[in-house]
């Protein structure tokens, strides 16, 4: 059955045709695609082109040269088209293969640098677990103190030495060196403030540890730093003893630095503790000082409310930076607070 098509009906197919074939060789990601958009268009039998010259024959015969003309311009804009898009895909293959041509699969990945915990940070990390499995929970105090917390309520009365102004970081009047109030603030010269602090809001038993910051004016040195690091530890129950100190601050060492440690108590004095100790490790033949210990000193218990014939405790500060030096070999302090990555990587 012949079926009459108008000039402009034509037409419009023809542009329409042109249109999606242009789209489709266009978007044509590789050659298999575009070679289906060839035959889908330009295919010699089933082609949509074809398909559309076949309508010629409905065209007025008065219309036909101007449809005939206009038949031949689409069909060469679509193979223009494909010709374009043929181009565009070769293209982007010669530099595909350049690119695969320097391409060595056999060769290392770059590794990526991940970062990491700060070494104090990890001994921290280490030194709470280890703390942790013998029974003590951690504990946290601020860094800015009062004076009761820093110095008074551990029996270190106004005049002691400690609390003079060139041994401590005073914020506001006291660092002028006028008299001292209970309420007065520093940046904290010891973590036994947090003794205080738990003692305070707490009734025994107390078996906790403090790991954190404290400040002194100090002029840097291999060994000393104006911030370092400080472990506490405080037990408070009844009938504590000195064996009961020694036998922890044994097990943690053997577990921190090696079976083999030895340690060593020696007399010395500090005012929140009675009897006082100095606590110092055999290792590598060589006697270490760690830190101080103590039972905790009666009149610190009653500060804190506590009855000194009912409950006692031992008490024990250790130097954590100190504590990792030991351990990795690091012979300056500095070197933790330097930033210099290629110190950092190592741990
Ligand atoms: N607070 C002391 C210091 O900074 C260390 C210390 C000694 C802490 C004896 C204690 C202790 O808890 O019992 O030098």
């Amino acid at each position: 059955m012949q079926v009459s098509m108008d000039l402009t009906q034509f037409l419009q197919q023809l542009d329409e045709l042109t249109a999606n074939a242009v789209s489709t060789f266009e978007a044509a990601p590789d050659q298999e695609a575009l070679e289906q958009a060839r035959i889908e268009f330009l295919g010699a039998k089933k082609g949509q082109l074809k398909a559309t010259q076949k309508l010629f024959g409905a065209v007025g015969k008065e219309d036909r040269p101007t449809a005939g003309q206009r038949f031949n311009e689409t069909k060469q804009a679509i193979e223009a088209a494909l010709e374009q898009a043929q181009q565009r895909l070769q293209a982007g293959n010669d530099s595909g293969s350049q690119e695969n041509q320097q391409f060595d699969p056999t060769l290392p990945g770059e590794a990526l640098q991940l970062g990491h915990l700060h070494p104090i940070t990890q001994t921290i990390e280490e030194l709470k677990d280890i703390m942790g499995r013998l029974g003590f929970s951690v504990a946290d105090g601020p860094e800015i103190e009062d004076v009761w917390h820093n110095f008074e309520a551990l029996n270190i009365p106004a005049a002691h030495p400690a609390r003079d102004p060139i041994d401590n970081f005073y914020l506001g009047v006291a660092a002028a060196g006028t008299a001292k109030k209970s309420n007065e603030l520093l940046l904290r010269s010891q973590t036994s403030t947090v003794q205080i602090r738990v003692m305070e809001n707490t009734e025994p038993p107390i078996r906790i540890i403090s790991l954190g910051r404290v400040y002194r004016p100090d002029t840097a040195d291999a060994t000393h730093y104006p911030m370092f690091h400080q472990m506490e530890g405080l037990l408070v129950d009844h009938q504590v003893t000195m064996a009961d100190l020694k036998s922890v601050l044994r097990l943690f060492a053997s577990s921190y630095l090696g079976e083999d440690v030895h340690i060593r108590f020696r007399p010395s004095f500090f005012p929140f503790t009675e009897p006082s100790v100095e606590v110092d490790y055999l290792w590598n033949d060589q006697w270490i000082e760690f830190g101080g210990a103590g039972m905790v000193d009666p009149n610190v218990l009653t500060a804190v409310g506590y009855d000194p014939s009912q409950v006692n405790g031992f008490a024990f500060g250790l130097g954590v930076e100190r504590l990792c030096m030991r351990r990795h070999g690091i012979t300056d302090i500095r070197e933790f607070y330097k930033n210099d990555i290629r110190f950092l990587h190592q741990f």
